[in-house]
């Protein structure tokens, strides 16, 4: 395995060394056989291209990643913004194994797995998993993911898209308290084309535990969320927002929040904040 913590041969900001990456994932699934490896210089969002590739041929287990994306996005129609390549902006394509399986939930579940392994195991750093997919360290988020669908994903022939962000060697500059990075963490560059060989490797593993026992993949992500067990306020996509105690996470990946009157709210999307204790 590559050294994670090894500098950047060739300075920080250099371009990523991709063909170094597609070379060292010929062995697995993601990237793999059959498999495109598509890197950009530069595109408004690599979720955008994959989803336009994957409505004519992209084949399953495909990546797509960028050393600049000019209009990344983010949830709840928000934007991804990092300094050109400092960073990893990638997304992958994956076929539900069946058209009814609860992969689409799991795989946000999976991917969230796959980089806390990463920045916990691979790395000796302690993130915290922040509902639904949010990594931080010391509070300060340093990786986000946004699954999408490339169509009508139950009709067995759509793929979906798994987007993910990982501020390696910078963190956004307008975000400077809430968002941090690899290196400031380890207080040194990292080379990024090692990080995505070991990410890109780390979620063939959680995926292939999410085919075999996605009832195993949920349990694993509801006791590594820091989320669970605190008060919260969760802002709702509509507007408004429920505060009280995150008590648990469903099989679907929904936040169970049961208020100061008692009532539980089951919430399918939000953004989650701590409450102040008043
Ligand atoms: C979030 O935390 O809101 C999700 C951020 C997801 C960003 C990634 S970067 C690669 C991929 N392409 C995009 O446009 N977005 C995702």
């Amino acid at each position: 395995m590559d050294d994670l913590k090894g500098q950047p041969a060739q300075g920080p900001t250099a371009a990523l060394d991709w063909p170094r990456v597609r070379d060292a994932l010929r062995g697995g699934h993601i990237g793999g056989t059959g498999a495109a490896f598509i890197y950009l210089d530069n595109t408004p969002s690599t979720n955008t291209y994959a989803r336009g590739l994957a409505r004519e041929d992209l084949p399953a287990d495909s990546v797509v990643v960028a050393d600049d994306q000019t209009a990344g996005r983010g949830r709840l129609g928000r934007g991804w913004s990092v300094p050109p390549r400092t960073g990893l902006t990638f997304s992958v394509a994956l076929r539900p194994p069946a058209a009814d399986s609860p992969f689409g939930n799991g795989l946000i579940m999976a991917a969230a797995l796959a980089l806390y392994d990463l920045i916990h195991d691979d790395l000796g750093l302690r993130p915290q998993l922040k509902w639904p997919n949010d990594l931080l360290l010391a509070n300060r988020k340093v990786s986000g993911i946004l699954v999408e669908a490339s169509g009508a994903v139950r009709s067995g022939d759509s793929l979906y898209i798994v987007g993910i962000g990982l501020n390696v060697n910078a963190a956004p500059p307008a975000l400077e308290q809430r968002a941090t990075c690899l290196a400031a963490a380890l207080g040194q560059p990292l080379d990024r084309a090692a990080v995505l060989i070991a990410l890109l490797r780390r979620l063939d593993t959680t995926l292939a535990d999410l085919v075999r026992q996605p009832e195993a993949i949920w349990q694993r992500w509801r006791s590594t969320l820091s989320t669970l067990g605190q008060d919260v306020r969760v802002g709702l996509p509509g507007g408004g927002a429920v505060s009280g105690r995150a008590e648990d996470v469903a099989p679907s990946g929904a936040l169970l929040v049961r208020d100061a009157a008692g009532h539980l709210h089951t919430l399918h999307a939000g953004d989650v904040t701590l409450s102040i204790p008043g």
